[in-house]
């Protein structure tokens, strides 16, 4: 309990939250993940998408996360517990707590194998090893980093070493500094990129995939990965961004810090894809080349370009970053619970969790090698860990939060925490009730299977359905109360 008597860490200045939020959402889902998916499932139609559900699902939850972690001051589990019991609900809703801290963890424990790759490319294009390599070549090499465990292994452990050396600081001293000025070269190396990708020939063809929204292309499949991926790209109900919202200060406006943190998200991601589209398209590659894109392609592509290693090198040192700013922030959660409950000191909170971290995601780095026939229903145990986390932990963990937010909550709590004026309020709170668990729910309806029964090929219905959601929760809810209700 040693931490409790002193006051909850804060961030440094007005922009600490900002960066470092953004620095947790922005990671390998914008550069690696949001490319590859807007290749596989046919660009314009799938970014058209993505943007709904980051307004309509992932800024009414973050706004959600972010105010359970300042009204509740602590980690998740406690920040749920206060939250739900300050309301006279049950202390049992710390559940959603526990399974946000357990996605942070799982998605770790995968994250810092891709960040691993990420890491490897740094230094094969610093000494060297990618040059001279076709596109089978490179593929080659790929699949030869991957192979060897002992290989794969350093890298990852690698990540993870440097994720506990920053965490173990602290806020202020780890999170925050580091974020500082890993943000802004980010971007910086963004539009460095871009302004190539401007005079290499593939830029109109490339702005054109991303932003020509043909309908016709807009699969069921697609607006479930676009809902999935809204989640992952803004780390929600993984625990990251509640515990950050827990060092935020008081005067800091909710809404406001919420539509920053999705806005720069969303620019990082579109930016993303304008620095890698024109790469793949001057280079006549394939935009849907899955998963391994950016590490099989792109190598080719930078040596084809004059200064090719200094921008691959680049790219691969603006990746890492990316990796880092987030992979800290999925520990944060674990480590402040650490703290707070069971007298950790911010150092061995961190080491603790982090050896932890290093024996699972040893076991996800084996799925690469050693490990690949290693499947329980043709899944290795790399592809368990996201399917869990991204199908069923982040989506259900959302439903949670936003229906304790929306309905549980005594009256005046969410309203006086998000400080928003009556009509933004109002807003909120039909998004928050109705909207944003619609496109949860259809997530589920697909991984049961209904999805495609019920709504394929017509999902305007769902229109319809919110309607009804609208007309029968408002009608109810005052009964629903009081069904809910202590005694
Ligand atoms: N938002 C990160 C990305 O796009 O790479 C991934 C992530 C970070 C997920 C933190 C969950 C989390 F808690």
């Amino acid at each position: 309990m040693a931490s409790s008597e002193q006051p909850r860490a804060q961030w440094l200045g007005r922009w600490g939250f900002l960066l470092a939020a953004t620095g947790s959402a922005v990671g390998l889902g914008n550069v690696w993940k949001f490319p590859y998916m807007t290749g596989e499932y046919g660009g314009g139609a799938f970014v058209l998408v993505y943007l709904i559900c980051i307004l309509a699902v992932g800024v009414p939850v973050m706004m959600a996360e972010i105010a359970f972690g300042r009204r509740g001051q602590g980690s998740p589990v406690d920040a749920f517990r206060r939250m739900a019991t300050g309301s006279g609900r049950s202390p049992a809703w710390s559940v959603l707590g526990w399974m946000s801290m357990l996605a942070g963890f799982m998605i770790l424990s995968f994250y810092v194998v891709v960040a691993g790759w990420s890491f490897s490319y740094l230094w094969k294009t610093l000494s060297g090893g990618l040059s001279g390599g076709s596109v089978d070549e490179l593929a080659a090499v790929f699949e030869a980093n991957n192979a060897n465990p002992w290989n794969l292994g350093f890298w990852s452990t690698l990540v993870t070493l440097v994720t506990m050396v920053i965490v173990g600081k602290g806020v202020q001293e780890g999170i925050e500094k580091s974020v500082r000025w890993m943000m802004p070269g980010l971007v910086l190396m963004l539009v460095v990129l871009i302004g190539f990708g401007a005079l290499s020939g593939g830029f109109g063809e490339a702005f054109a995939f991303l932003f020509s929204f043909n309908t016709g292309s807009l699969s069921s499949a697609g607006m479930l990965a676009a809902l999935g991926h809204a989640f992952f790209t803004l780390s929600l109900a993984a625990g990251a961004i509640l515990t950050y919202g827990s060092y935020l200060p008081k005067t800091a406006s909710i809404g406001r810090t919420t539509l920053g943190v999705a806005l720069a998200d969303t620019l990082v991601a579109l930016m993303a894809g304008l620095a890698i589209f024109p790469v793949i398209f001057a280079n006549g590659m394939d935009p849907a080349g899955g998963p391994g894109l950016i590490f099989m392609s792109l190598p080719v592509a930078f040596q084809a370009m004059p200064l090719g290693s200094l921008f691959g090198a680049l790219f691969f040192i603006m990746l890492s970053m990316a990796a880092l700013t987030s992979s800290i922030s999925m520990v944060e959660a674990t480590v402040s619970w650490l703290c707070d409950n069971k007298g950790f000191t911010r150092r061995s909170a961190a080491w603790s969790t982090g050896i932890v971290l290093w024996l699972i995601s040893t076991a996800a780095m084996l799925s690469f090698n050693v490990g690949a026939d290693w499947t329980l229903a043709g899944k290795t145990f790399f592809d368990w860990l996201d399917y869990l986390t991204s199908r069923w932990l982040m989506p259900l963990g959302g439903l949670g939060t936003i229906f304790v937010a929306g309905f549980l909550l005594n009256k005046n709590v969410m309203r006086d925490e998000l400080g928003l004026g009556p009509r933004f309020y109002a807003l909120w709170l039909l998004m928050a009730r109705y909207v944003s668990p619609l496109g949860i729910l259809v997530i589920f309806a697909d991984v049961l299977g209904l999805y495609s029964v019920v709504f394929a090929q017509h999902w305007p219905y769902l229109l319809g359905v919110l309607l009804l959601m609208i007309l029968v929760g408002e009608r109810l809810s005052p009964r629903l109360r009081q069904a809910l209700a202590p005694r």
